[in-house]
C-alpha cells in the first residue's frame, strides 16, 4: 500500500534538516519496498511570505488525508512582530489541534558516544532513557479567552489555562500504556499546589492509575521536576506532562543528550501522525549547512514506528544513528567527535551506514 507523506520544511534550518530527513525516508522506503508519495507544502514564515497566512486550509486538508506529515521547523525573527493570529507558530498549533494530535512523544535517550557532549557529568547521564509524554492540544496554548486589551491606559494580556477530565484521561492512558511497555515507572508533572487545572490533572491521573496497578506512579511538582532532571535524571522512565510544562521540560531534557539537535518527536492521536524535530528554526545557523539532522532523521524513524508500524525500519535508522556516533562522527553542536560534519554530509553518512548495515541481510 502506497504511503502518502506531506513534507512541511517550514523555516530556517527546518528546510535543511527536512532535506536530509527525506533522503533517509526515500532510502528506507526503497530498502523495504514501500511505495511512497511525497508532497511538499509551505507552512510558517514561508507560507506567510507566499500567501500572507501561516498555513492555508488546503495544506491542512492535504495533511488530514495523508498517512503521515513531516515538519522541519517554523518561525524566525522576520515574522516575530506579526500579531498573534498571523505568527508562523500558528501553523503548527492549527495542525496539532485540527489533526487531533493530543499526544506528543519525545524520547530522551543518551548515546554512549555523546556522554561528553552534555554539559552534565557523564556519570549523571549514563544510560538515560526517558519518554516525555506531553499533552499537545489543551492547556494554556489553546484555552479561551486569550486576548490583549488596553485597560485604564495600559496594556493587559490574558491567556487561559484550561483542562477537561476527558483530555487528561486520554493522555494519561497513553502514558500508562507506554510505561507498561517500558520500566513501569511514571512521574506525572503538575503544579497542584497552585493551579486548579493541576489539581484536576492529579485527581484524574490518580483515578486512571487504578487501571494500571503494575505501573508505579509518582506525582511531581513541575519546579521540582525541572531540578530533578539535572540532579538525577536516572529516576525517570515516563514523564507525563500538560502542554506548556512539557514544552519547557523537553528542551531541558534535550540537553541531557548533549544537544537540542538530538531530540525527535511524534505527535499522535488520529489517523495521521505528525513528526518533527524538537529543535526550532535556529535562525542563527540557518543556511550554513551546520544544523544537526539527527533529530529530524530520528523523527523519520518514529514515523516508521508509529504511522507505518514498521519497527524493523525504525530500528534500522536508529542503529545507523548510533553507529555513526560510535564512529566519532558528529555535527558541530555535539562537537566531540573526530569528524564534525555538515547537515548534508551527515545525512549522507546515515544513508551509507544504513546501506552497509543492510547488505549482509539481502
Ligand atoms: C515545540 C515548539 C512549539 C511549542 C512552538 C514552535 C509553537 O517549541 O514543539 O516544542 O511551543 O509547542
Ligand atoms: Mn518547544
Amino acid at each position: 500500500m502506497i504511503k502518502k507523506v506531506i513534507l512541511l520544511p517550514g523555516d530556517g534550518i527546518g528546510v535543511e534538516v527536512t532535506q536530509a530527513a527525506v533522503k533517509v525516508l526515500n532510502c528506507v522506503c526503497e530498502m523495504f519496498g514501500l511505495p511512497l508519495e511525497l508532497q511538499e507544502c509551505l507552512v510558517g514564515g514561508a507560507s506567510i511570505d507566499a500567501h500572507g497566512i501561516p498555513i492555508e486550509d488546503e495544506v491542512l486538508a492535504a495533511c488530514q488525508e495523508a498517512d503521515a506529515v513531516f515538519l522541519g521547523a517554523v518561525g524566525g525573527p522576520k515574522w516575530d512582530r506579526l500579531p498573534q493570529d498571523r505568527r508562523p507558530e500558528i501553523a503548527l498549533l492549527r495542525l496539532r489541534k485540527e489533526l487531533g494530535l493530543f499526544t506528543n512523544l519525545r524520547p530522551v535517550k543518551v548515546f554512549e558516544a555523546l556522554l561528553n557532549s552534555s554539559t552534565l557529568k557523564p556519570e549523571v547521564i549514563e544510560n538515560i532513557d526517558i519518554l516525555i509524554v506531553r499533552e499537545l492540544t489543551g492547556g494554556i496554548y489553546f484555552g479561551q479567552p486569550k486576548f490583549t486589551e488596553v485597560l485604564n491606559g495600559e496594556e493587559r494580556a490574558v491567556d487561559t489555562m484550561e483542562y477537561r477530565t476527558s483530555e487528561i484521561e486520554r493522555i494519561a492512558r497513553v502514558a500508562f500504556d507506554a510505561a507498561r511497555s517500558r520500566r513501569k515507572r511514571m512521574h506525572s508533572v503538575d503544579k497542584a499546589n497552585v493551579l486548579v487545572t493541576s489539581q484536576l490533572w492529579r485527581k484524574t491521573v490518580d483515578r486512571i492509575s487504578t487501571d494500571y496497578p503494575d505501573v508505579t506512579l509518582e506525582h511531581m511538582l513541575v519546579d521540582n521536576c525541572a531540578m530533578q532532571l539535572v540532579r538525577n535524571p536516572n529516576q525517570f522512565d515516563v514523564l507525563l506532562t500538560e502542554n506548556m510544562f512539557g514544552d519547557i521540560l523537553s528542551d531541558e531534557a534535550a540537553m541531557i543528550t548533549g544537544s537540542l539537535g538530538m531530540l525527535p518527536s511524534a505527535s499522535l492521536g488520529s489517523e495521521v501522525g505528525l513528526y518533527e524535530p524538537v529543535h526550532g528554526s535556529a535562525p542563527d545557523i540557518s543556511g550554513k549547512n551546520l544544523a544537526n539532522p539527527l533529530a529530524a532523521i530520528g523523527s523519520i524513524a518514529m514515523m516508521f514506528r508509529y504511522s507505518f508500524e514498521m519497527e524493523d525500519a525504525a530500528q534500522r535508522i536508529e542503529q545507523a544513528i548510533q553507529n555513526l556516533l560510535n564512529a566519532g562522527i558528529t555535527s558541530f553542536d555535539l562537537g566531540t567527535g573526530n569528524r564534525i560534519l555538515g547537515t548534508i554530509e551527515m545525512g549522507e553518512e546515515i544513508i551509507n551506514e544504513m546501506q552497509a548495515f543492510f547488505l549482509p541481510y539481502i
